[in-house]
């Protein structure tokens, strides 16, 4: 069984670094057309000179999710260059909060603005050209926090449940059309976004604390797991968020394993 998704076309939007980057590298060293958007002009000449040295095929787009008019100038100028359009992963995202008596309107409307309305309007922008195609896979970027929040973290938190309920209204909408939407929840994999592996020591190992599979994810996780949703072997899969974090939080204290293995190890003949 292989995946093949060679001749495919897809966008992935805040793909200038981080996880969208690896996500987009990914998809495009596996044969397909790979649209990269994001807002950050920098980074997406980086991503030009790797897609020019590897010979990957696609374009790079300025693009906030944020601006409807520019994400319909991007979705026309794909299907003028490509004639199809079969992925979009809305991975662009943002984090960041403060407890609630302190948080500002602006900072929870960022987090509102680019992880949830920007999902939907990206949605918005290629369900026609989808529906046309009677084919599709729209993947979005939710995240763990949709399942078990962070302290101050309620603007992310609720706009993350937002995308989780909204993949499910959409799923709902377009299985008629042949097109599949679907979520992930990345768990904790360190990203320009959260430094998780330069915070300090102890800080560290509460966090890999919570961890089923003790060690931080890695966007290659999180890149394997979109070539799958996008494949044809996912075609009966919508609706649905997928958990890739390392079975966080899977029992109530995954570290217990750990300190049992440690003073078993020592009887255990392999
Ligand atoms: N890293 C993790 O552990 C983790 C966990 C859960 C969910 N996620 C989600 O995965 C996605 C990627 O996270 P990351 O860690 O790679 O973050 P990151 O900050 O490294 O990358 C986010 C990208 O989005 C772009 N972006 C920000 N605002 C934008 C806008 N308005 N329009 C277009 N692009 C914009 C940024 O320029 C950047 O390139 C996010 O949606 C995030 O919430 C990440």
């Amino acid at each position: 069984m292989q995946i093949d998704l060679s001749g495919k076309v897809a966008i992935v939007t805040g793909a200038g670094r981080g996880i969208g980057r690896d996500i987009a590298m990914t998809l495009a060293s596996e044969g397909v057309i790979t649209i990269v958007t994001d807002v950050n002009e920098a980074h997406l000449a980086a991503v030009k000179q790797e897609f020019d040295a590897s010979g990957y095929q696609g374009s790079q787009y300025v693009c906030d999710v944020r601006d409807y008019g520019r994400i319909e100038e991007v979705v026309a100028s794909v299907i003028a260059d490509y004639g199809r359009l079969d992925i979009l992963v809305n991975n662009a995202g943002v984090a960041g909060g403060a407890p609630v008596a302190s948080l500002s309107e602006e900072t929870w409307d960022l987090n509102m603005d680019v992880n949830l309305k920007g999902t939907y309007l990206m949605s918005k922008a290629v369900i026609p050209v989808m529906k046309r195609q009677r084919s599709g896979r729209i993947i979005n970027a939710a995240s763990f926090a949709a399942i078990v929040p962070s302290y101050g973290g309620s603007a992310y938190a609720a706009s993350k449940a937002g995308v989780r309920q909204f993949t499910r209204v959409l799923a709902g909408e377009l299985g008629p059309w042949n097109i599949t939407v679907n979520c992930y929840a990345p768990g904790m994999i360190p990203t320009d976004m959260n430094h998780f592996a330069e915070r300090p020591e102890d800080d560290q190992q509460r966090l890999l604390d919570t961890l089923t599979l003790r060690r931080w994810g890695s966007k290659d996780h999180v890149a394997h797991l979109i070539c799958f949703l996008a494949s044809d072997l996912a075609e009966y899969i919508t609706g649905t968020m997928i958990d890739v974090s390392g079975g966080k939080l899977a029992t109530q204290t995954p570290k217990i394993a750990y300190e049992k293995a440690e003073s078993e190890v020592r009887n255990y003949a392999p």
